[in-house]
């Protein structure tokens, strides 16, 4: 069965007859009807059975036998659960070694490019666990991809299998300026709203909140990132900067 945002992808996909995809979009998995072909300077990278995604800076796949991570698959079917009003789930815990200091095969890194954190890269506190998305070094900076509406990050470590993976939970609560959501890592899936990449900044959108800039985001006390709903760079609360942020796919993450 599609997940939603499969199906509406494909529908999407459907009206434009045999075009080049975009950056992030689907490009292949079981059941995927679309079309497959990626930008020039894309590749469609084997996520699982069931997604295959154009990437930017990616080789074409040799093969499209990759062994297909199971955990993943939880995020496609599971990533259609939009109820909106469910508090967050950060239920079980999780932690792993961390994928260390080089980019594995479909991961980015995700950082801000704006003072005063020019160059933090998205993580958890704790590392590498369950725990609070904050900005932080680039050495120990986390690895990310957004599959479905997911914002999953890579735990395990390197090579190892099964992956370990947690996923970017957005909690409804207003907090701060009543116009700051908190993001957390947890073992389950986030049923608030939805991540993608536009262009190279992360977005998240909801139903029903109309934000002014989808790529706004706060850093506050002890670097903890909030989704701003409110303007970016205008009202900003005291402690906190605003920031987009980005991925990058460098080997290594840098300062
Ligand atoms: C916070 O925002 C919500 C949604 O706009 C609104 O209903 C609520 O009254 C606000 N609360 C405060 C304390 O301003």
């Amino acid at each position: 069965m599609h997940s939603f945002s499969t199906t509406v992808l494909v529908a999407f996909l459907a009206g434009t007859a045999s075009a080049v995809l975009k950056d992030w979009q689907q490009c292949g998995g079981m059941n995927y009807q679309g079309d497959t072909q990626c930008g020039e300077s894309a590749g469609c990278v084997v996520i699982n059975d069931y997604y295959s995604q154009c990437q930017p800076g990616a080789a074409p796949p040799a093969a499209s036998t990759t062994k297909p991570s199971t955990t993943l698959k939880t995020v496609t079917s599971s990533g259609a659960v939009l109820t909106g009003s469910s508090a967050p789930t950060t239920t079980g815990s999780v932690a792993g070694k961390g994928p260390g200091n080089e980019l594995q095969t479909g991961y980015y890194w995700i950082r801000a490019v704006e003072a005063p954190n020019f160059h933090k890269y998205l993580q958890s506190k704790p590392l590498y666990a369950t725990g609070t998305a904050v900005l932080g070094d680039y050495t120990t900076a986390g690895q990310f991809q957004v599959v479905g509406d997911q914002l999953v990050q890579l735990v395990s470590g390197p090579g190892e299998k099964p992956e370990k993976l947690l996923y970017g939970v957005v909690g409804p609560e207003r907090l701060i300026n009543n116009l700051s959501l908190a993001v957390s890592w947890s073992a389950t899936p986030n049923t608030y709203g939805k991540f993608a990449f536009q262009g190279d900044g992360l977005t998240w959108t909801v139903a029903g909140i109309s934000r002014p800039n989808a790529a706004a985001w706060y850093v506050c006390s002890g670097q903890q990132l909030y989704i701003n709903l409110g303007n970016y760079l205008y009202g900003t609360p005291s402690g906190c900067a605003d920031e987009t942020i980005h991925y990058y796919n460098d080997k290594k993450a840098n300062n």
